[in-house]
């Protein structure tokens, strides 16, 4: 649907004409049409509401029989705006709005095009009728912002759908197509072309029918079952590791049948009104909105221009620059993988194909999409001949500075001028790396993470000579492959890395002093990190720390004698764990003692330790060093640190991120506590960074500092 751009000068209007600007309104005969006109994504604010208010009434007064709802631009409406939290509501209300649209005299119908989600799909549900065009996305994302939905979609879904249904949808927060809701039967029909005219021909056809509205029907709800109900939401409740919303949102859908359609409203303005206010949802809406300020990068020139992508090149195919490649491929880059030898590359290709393979077998691929996949992705173990036709080079090769200076260097002779050479180096020092080179310039580390097909965070490491255009290709090129690029500075482990590695001497003084492996997880994931720190260790693989102490010349006994004796983790069945044939963990009586044993060594006399240390010694150190990735300009502001940490680190989103986390218990006690640790624990890396000491002072927050060039 192409819809002319809509001039929208606000400045200086009466309320009225600014109604008239945010909801246009259109008769065609019977027919009236009302466009909402809130680009980019038609949120609902107070001027939208009062115009489809208006709208409405005006239709009415000149006996419109029907009005068709449509969003103008790329969809219908992306639902609340969620700045408006929290400021005093300013009327109408959406629910007020919903009473005229089921008190017209005739139907109302909405006409969803590119997708209708939150307080959008609200919207259409209170009509009469829901037409949308093919592959329209409808549906109530609330849950992820960390609340429900608060204008009666937990009432009106389940009564079109019932709510078993309605509670896969709502607790979940993932849309469906409107193929899909026309078969649930909360889409009334798919139109093909062009959607107003169809909309408006529709409305016009089925003008004098009735339509039972979505609050007085009760076919789906009659004898449900709440203990069926029960039994269902408790699967969809499994995964979500303490967040608040899924359940609140399970218990208004129940609301739909237990309670009359008012008392439900009234269930749900009150979860919502709960969750709205409670730290979950701020920090969901904290990441929510994140996600997109880490893309708006502080002294970006505006002119800085992004050079093309056509054609990628990845060196080295195998765990990195496979699952690069891959990324590539899943969004139509054509991309080559350069190998040393014949061998090597088809041994990298066959990895891709069968991890595609497996996504065919699992229904979540089709198998033409995979065939288009697999035409894009290429490989050659000619190194010059292929980076001479590239227009971005990601170098995956083994991680040694040597090796990557040999790689750039070649890359610098056999690459055209201007392409940008990026490394995916974990810890090497990218300025390095670049002075291979003659174009530093056009040098910089793009840092995903494993498995890189997966994974949405992709650490764009600024090098002290990177240029504006080579850090806006790696953003931009990031963005088009489906990652998420966060800008970081030069240093030992970048944002993500350099923090863990703070907690990782913490996790073994904690074993040390009276903690046991699984005591630590607990602890972490009861906080709602994904896996813990010693069940990570033991899918990643303790020899790759054993590695990098020895490259150190650092020791951590206890994690040194678990490897001594050949546990290496999950790959040879016992780590920090033993393992059963389906790979569940289980707490290991011989690692106990080899804890003791190693403590006893070493004189450590061994007491209990409660679950707020261990969550605070192990989250504290790394608040510690984002601050001082802070005060070095490593990361440009907080929030770029907690976007790392809620999308590569398994932190989860409805605690913020470490950043938020400090600020939620302020930065004074953050600063007393990291005294205190630092103090018993003989630790200095514990004392408080001089950021945390400032703001301490001050009685500022991370959240309140401005923003420094990365
Ligand atoms: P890998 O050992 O699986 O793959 C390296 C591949 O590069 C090998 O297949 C090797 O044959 C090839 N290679 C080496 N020299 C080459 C050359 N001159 N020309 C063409 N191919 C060459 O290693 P992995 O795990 O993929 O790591 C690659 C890079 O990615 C390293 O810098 C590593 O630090 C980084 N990285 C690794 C992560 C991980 O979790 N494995 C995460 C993020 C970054």
């Amino acid at each position: 649907r192409s819809v002319e751009p809509i001039e929208l000068n606000r400045q200086g209007r009466d309320p009225v004409a600014q109604e008239a600007v945010f909801v246009q309104h259109e008769a065609q005969g019977d027919v009236h049409v009302l466009h909402i006109a809130n680009p980019p994504v038609n949120t609902l604010r107070t001027e939208v509401r009062a115009g489809l208010l208006a709208g409405l009434n005006a239709a009415k007064a000149a006996g419109a029989k029907a009005v068709v709802l449509i969003g103008s631009g790329r969809m219908y409406s992306a639902g609340a705006e969620m700045t408006e939290f929290g400021k005093p509501r300013q009327p109408p209300s959406l629910p007020e709005v919903f009473d005229a649209i089921e008190e017209y005299p005739g139907i109302v119908v909405s006409a969803i095009h590119g997708s209708a989600l939150g307080g959008g799909l609200e919207l259409a549900l209170a009509c009469h009728a829901r037409v949308a065009s093919p592959g329209a996305q409808v549906g109530l994302p609330e849950v992820k912002r960390g609340f429900v939905p608060g204008a009666g979609g937990t009432q009106r879904l389940p009564r079109l759908i019932g709510p078993e249904a309605a509670a896969k949808i709502i607790v979940s927060g993932d849309p469906v197509k409107a193929e899909q809701a026309v078969k649930l039967g909360f889409v009334d029909a798919v139109i093909e072309g062009d959607l107003e005219a169809g909309a408006v021909a529709w409305a016009k056809a089925n003008i004098g029918k009735t339509f039972i509205l979505a609050r007085n029907r009760t076919d789906k709800i009659e004898g449900q079952d709440p203990a069926a109900y029960d039994a269902v939401v408790a699967g969809l409740l499994k995964r979500t590791r303490g967040q608040e919303s899924p359940k609140g949102c399970a218990e208004a859908v129940k609301a739909s049948f237990t309670m009359p359609f008012e008392k439900g409203l009234e269930k749900e303005r009150e979860l919502f009104q709960t969750l709205v206010s409670g730290e979950q949802s701020k920090a969901l809406r904290h990441i929510f909105f994140g996600e997109r300020e880490v893309l708006r990068i502080p002294g970006m020139p505006a002119d800085a221009k992004s050079l093309p992508v056509n054609n990628l090149v990845v060196i080295g195919g195998g765990t990195m620059g496979g699952g690069i490649a891959m990324s590539a491929a899943n969004f139509g880059v054509p991309v080559t993988i350069v190998e040393m030898t014949e061998e090597a590359l088809q041994k990298g290709l066959a990895r891709c194909h069968a991890n595609w393979e497996r996504t065919v077998s699992s229904g979540r691929l089709s198998q033409a999409e995979y065939e288009k996949r697999k035409a894009l992705l290429t490989g050659s173990t000619d190194f010059e001949g292929t980076v001479a036709k590239a227009d971005l080079v990601i170098e995956a090769v083994f991680e040694n500075m040597e090796v990557k200076k040999q790689v750039f260097a070649r890359l610098d002779k056999a690459a055209r001028p201007g392409v940008v050479l990026a490394s995916n180096t974990s810890t090497l020092d990218v300025d390095e790396i670049a002075s291979a080179t003659t174009r530093p310039e056009f040098v910089m580390g793009m840092h995903f993470f494993s498995p890189a097909n997966v994974m949405r965070l992709l650490e764009n490491v600024r090098g002290s000579k990177s240029s504006w255009a080579t850090i806006a290709t790696a953003t931009e090129f990031g963005k088009r492959i489906g990652k998420l690029p966060v800008l970081v500075g030069n240093c030992d482990g970048f944002v993500g890395n350099r923090m863990t590695g703070k907690r990782t001497p913490q996790v073994e003084k904690l074993l040390l002093e009276g903690c046991l492996p699984q005591d630590i997880d607990k602890v972490m994931e009861g906080y709602g990190m994904a896996m813990g720190p010693l069940a990570t260790g033991d899918l990643a693989g303790l020899d790759i720390g054993a590695a990098v102490r020895k490259a150190r010349g650092t020791v951590a006994p206890v994690a040194d004698a678990v490897v001594a004796l050949g546990r290496f983790g999950q790959k040879t069945g016992k780590g920090w764990y033993m393992y059963d044939e389906k790979r569940t963990r289980l707490p290991d009586p011989e690692v106990e003692r080899i804890i003791l044993d190693v403590a006893e060594k070493m004189q450590v006399r061994r007491r209990k330790i409660s679950d707020q240390e261990i969550l605070e010694r192990l989250l504290l150190p790394m608040v510690n060093e984002g601050a001082r990735i802070l005060e070095e300009g490593v990361a440009s502001r907080p929030i770029d640190i907690d976007v790392v940490f809620c999308n590569g680190f398994g932190w989860p989103a409805f605690r913020g991120g470490p950043m938020f986390w400090a600020d939620s218990i302020g930065l004074k006690a953050v600063r007393d506590k990291l005294a205190h640790y630092a103090e018993a624990t003989g630790d200095a890396n514990l004392k408080p960074a001089a950021l945390i000491e400032k703001l301490a002072v001050e009685g500022g927050s991370f959240a309140g500092m401005g923003a420094k060039a990365a």
